[in-house]
């Protein structure tokens, strides 16, 4: 981690550390030169009536305004660099629609052709978390989803950087030359396209004012993965500033945007306390499996659950 007095500046140059642009994002792509970013990682709005939203947006203003930023996001991204969009579902009167798909048809049927054919999907991750809405008439959600590009055929991936550990670490090969040595990587196994990370409630660690936070995990996970040292990190809806924490632990340089003052001046906060090494934030591990000697995590006598009852039914027949 850093430990250093690093100056966070408001607009863009190409050797800022930290450039946190309190305003629109396509102005401040506007002002970015041609192939500098390495690596994009947002959370746009959703459309849905936040309270940084205009109410009058829909998904009809979700595809127009990804249509008219993308040309801008594929213009100031390195060939070879990679894109990173995490969405869930846009949710009205319980019709549900997710957003991945329509991010996915932007891209694939925009209007320029280069765009269309030259950024290629290489993960879809799932990005499961163990709390939210508990829904009554359909099944809760509690998952969203990370679209990873990459603007063209060649890239790079460090695994090795990203590693996890192993359910089974102590596993041997059971036949063959290699029969009773480990067979695990001793750095640990692919973390998968499955990626079970807490997500930003009330009492998370990393919890401020802004409504819709991602964890830190999730950009630091990208950018150890996709980027290299010192490389360029952008948001262009950078909320709480989760991205531009991970970029500062990480030592890679950020440039991002948010319209509203109040989380600039949140995420200006978190990117000093990031660079002075006090920020809060939970660690990339994996996530806590209750001890069932704790009375919480016991079902108590009189729960019942369906395959009781399904069973208790059956006895009755
Ligand atoms: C889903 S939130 C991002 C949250 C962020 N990932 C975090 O962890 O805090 C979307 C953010 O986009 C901002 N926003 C909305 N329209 C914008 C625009 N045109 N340019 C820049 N920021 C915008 C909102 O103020 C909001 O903070």
């Amino acid at each position: 981690m850093a430990k250093t007095t690093q100056k966070i500046n408001t607009t863009f140059s190409i050797d800022n550390q930290s450039t946190l642009y309190n305003g629109d994002c396509l102005e401040l792509l506007k002002s970015m030169p041609d192939g500098v970013v390495d690596l994009v990682v947002t959370s746009p709005p959703y459309c849905m009536g936040k309270s940084y939203e205009d109410p009058k947006d829909d998904l009809q203003t979700f595809f127009e305004k990804h249509t008219e930023l993308l040309p801008e996001i594929y213009r100031v991204l390195k060939d070879g660099g990679s894109m990173c969009w995490q969405v869930g579902y846009h949710v009205k009167n319980n019709v549900v629609t997710p957003l991945d798909f329509m991010v996915h048809e932007v891209i694939k049927h925009h209007d320029n052709k280069e765009i269309a054919e030259n950024l290629i999907l290489r993960n879809r991750m799932v990005w499961t978390f163990g709390h939210g809405y508990n829904a009554s008439n359909r099944f809760s959600g509690r998952h969203e989803v990370i679209m990873w590009y990459t603007k063209g055929k060649e890239y790079s991936f460090d695994l090795d950087s990203v590693r996890v550990p192993q359910k089974y670490p102590g596993k041997k090969y059971y036949k063959g030359d290699k029969k009773g040595q480990f067979s695990g990587n001793p750095l640990g196994k692919n973390p998968s396209d499955v990626w079970e990370i807490p997500n930003v409630k009330a009492h998370h660690v990393e919890k401020t004012e802004h409504p819709c936070q991602f964890p830190i995990a999730i950009p630091q996970r990208l950018i150890k993965a996709l980027t290299p040292e010192n490389g360029l990190v952008l948001d262009p809806f950078f909320g709480s500033g989760a991205t531009a924490v991970a970029a500062a632990l990480e030592g890679r340089r950020f440039v991002g945007a948010d319209t509203e003052k109040s989380y600039c001046d949140i995420a200006k906060t978190r990117t000093e306390e990031a660079f002075a090494g006090t920020i809060r934030y939970r660690e990339d591990k994996p996530v806590y499996e209750p001890d069932q000697k704790q009375a919480v995590a016991r079902r108590p006598a009189h729960f019942v659950n369906s395959s009781d009852a399904e069973a208790k039914k059956k006895k009755a027949d």
